[in-house]
Formats: structure tokens, C-alpha cells, sequence
């Protein structure tokens, strides 16, 4: 009797999946599983793109065998993410000093207010990112004019500061290799522009920008929201159609409004597909808010 070699198809290289060491406004964890149906896996060679990385979810729970390269302008996100490649028992042990009182928060809070703060060591920035995001009010980060953190304390019972589990999950995700033997994963300090001029056919990018508010505002029209303004989400539509027309494949997630769907209405170039997430803790679910996000596909 010969066997049907066609039952065992040769087994793909995959990966261990990692989750987000940071609570982040806007995460997208809920969202996960839409977004990972409409993504493009793209083929060997080709390589996956996150220009507003955030938290990471999207990116840290791929396990496909290509270059994953992500980026973010903010430098603190950067410097914990290359920390914890780096040196992450140095991360731990520095982590374990820290404690939950607010006198203390206060004193890590406002180490960015010091003149000691542009030499403070890259370790104890990036447990000082965690830290704050565990203790902080509702996990949010928040900074001033100036740059400086400005949330209140949180009051939380028992945070959890020291995730070992996750720190090293992550730590053994940055420094994974392809199978070809290149670095896998690769996360840059630069804007989505430089992220997306890398792109080419073939490749695939999710972005997550900063959303439209939800009910737009005159003050958001004329101006801004988190920093990025109606001409940045305009810039990033037009560069999402340059990638489109180059052959990269293209995801965006985005608020469900007006403002977006004229953004994105050119169906040579998209299509929108709405999608529902619950939003509270109601145990009835009737009484649970629905509300609607869009998942904006390249064509
Ligand atoms: C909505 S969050 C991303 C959420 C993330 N994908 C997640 O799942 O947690 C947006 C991120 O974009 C970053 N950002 C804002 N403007 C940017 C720009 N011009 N280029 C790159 N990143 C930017 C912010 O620092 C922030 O981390």
C-alpha cells in the first residue's frame, strides 16, 4: 500500500506568539481576531509592517516565518522595547525595587522634571515606562507640552509591576530568526512615513494610527487629536494608496464616522468592513454598549 503523501503537507516554520507587557489606550487585543482574518500573510521573502505600535498586539501575536518591522515616535515605548531584547533580567531586578505608594510614583513620575533624567540609564527608563503603566490612572500615557509624564496615581490594590512571564515571552520574540537565519523582528524610533517608504509589492502592513474622536469635533477638523491632525490622517491615507498601487497589502483600523468614511471612500483603492466590539462590564448583555470600529483593506 502506498502512501498518500498529500495528508502530510510539509510543515511550515511557525512561531511562539507574544502578548503586550503594556496596557494601551486603543490596544487591540478584543479586536484580534478581525483583524487577523482581513491581514495578508505575506508570501517568503516578503516582509510584515506595524508603523504605530503602541502596545503591539497585532505584531507580537504573529507567528509567520518573515521580517516583522514595527516602529512608533515615541521614544520611551522604543527604549523598553529594546531593553527588554537587551537586557531583560537587568530589567527585572531593576523592576523589583519599585513599589505601589504614591509617594514613590511621585519620585519615578517626575524623574523626567530632573536634571538627572538625560543620563538615567536605559534600564531604569524603560522599568519606569512599565512601572507608571501598571500604577498610573487607567493606565494612560500621557504627557505634557514639555514631553513630561503628567498622569495621576491610580490607587490600585495589587498592580501586577514584575511580569517575568511576559517579559521574557516578549524578550524571546524580538530575538527570534527566520528560518533563513535573519533577525525576525526589527522595531524602529520613526514616523509611519519611514516605515511606509520601506514598503514594496508584496509586503504587508497593518496600521493603527491615532483614531478620528469618535464624534468630531470643530477643534479636531481645524486642528488635532493625540497629536495627529485631519491633515496627518489625510497624509497617512495617501500613503496607504501609494503602498496599494505599489502591490503591498494594506490594513487600517480606524473610529466608524463620516469624516473617516470620505477619508477612505475611493473604492479603487479600499473597502471598508465595519466591525463590532463590546465595550463594558455589564453581565447582561443587552445592557453591554456595542459600538463599531473600521477595518479599512486595501484592494
Ligand atoms: C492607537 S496607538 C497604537 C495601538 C497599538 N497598535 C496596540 O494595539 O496597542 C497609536 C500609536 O501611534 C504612535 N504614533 C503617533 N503618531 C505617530 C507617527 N506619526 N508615526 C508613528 N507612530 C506614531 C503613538 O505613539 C502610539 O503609540
Amino acid at each position: 500500500m502506498s502512501l498518500d503523501l498529500s495528508l502530510f503537507p510539509p510543515q511550515e516554520t511557525t512561531f511562539e506568539p507574544a502578548t503586550p507587557i503594556l496596557k494601551w489606550v486603543g490596544g487591540k487585543r478584543a479586536l484580534l481576531p478581525e483583524i487577523q482574518k482581513l491581514l495578508h500573510k505575506p508570501e517568503p521573502g516578503n516582509r510584515f509592517f506595524e508603523p504605530f505600535l503602541g502596545g503591539g498586539a497585532v505584531i507580537f501575536s504573529q507567528t509567520i516565518d518573515n521580517q516583522l518591522i514595527a516602529g512608533d515616535v515615541n521614544t520611551e515605548l522604543i527604549n523598553l522595547y529594546e531593553v527588554v531584547k537587551a537586557k531583560p533580567k537587568e530589567l527585572v531586578r531593576k523592576l523589583k525595587e519599585f513599589r505601589n505608594d504614591e509617594e514613590f510614583y511621585y519620585k519615578i513620575r517626575n524623574m523626567d522634571r530632573t536634571q538627572g533624567w538625560s543620563s538615567t540609564s536605559a534600564v531604569t527608563r524603560a522599568a519606569r515606562v512599565l512601572y507608571l503603566n501598571k500604577t498610573c490612572f487607567n493606565g494612560l500615557y500621557r504627557v505634557n507640552q514639555s514631553g513630561q509624564f503628567n498622569t495621576p496615581f491610580g490607587s490600585y490594590v495589587r498592580p501586577n509591576i514584575v511580569n517575568e512571564i511576559e517579559i521574557y515571552r516578549l524578550h524571546n520574540f524580538l530575538m527570534s530568526k527566520t528560518s533563513t537565519g535573519k533577525d525576525r523582528v526589527a522595531i524602529l524610533n520613526a514616523s509611519y512615513k519611514e516605515l511606509a517608504r520601506m514598503g514594496k509589492s508584496g509586503d504587508s502592513f497593518y496600521f493603527d494610527p491615532p483614531y478620528v474622536p469618535i464624534s468630531p469635533t470643530a477643534s479636531f477638523t481645524s486642528y488635532q487629536s493625540q497629536g495627529f491632525s485631519l491633515a496627518d490622517q489625510e497624509a497617512l491615507r495617501d500613503e496607504a494608496a501609494r503602498l496599494v498601487e505599489k502591490g503591498a497589502r494594506v490594513l487600517l483600523s480606524n473610529s466608524d464616522n463620516e469624516i473617516v468614511r470620505e477619508l477612505y471612500k475611493d473604492k479603487k483603492f479600499f473597502k471598508i468592513h465595519t466591525v463590532g466590539i463590546s465595550r463594558g462590564i455589564a453581565a447582561k448583555a443587552s445592557s453591554r454598549k456595542r459600538i463599531t470600529e473600521v477595518l479599512i483593506e486595501g484592494k
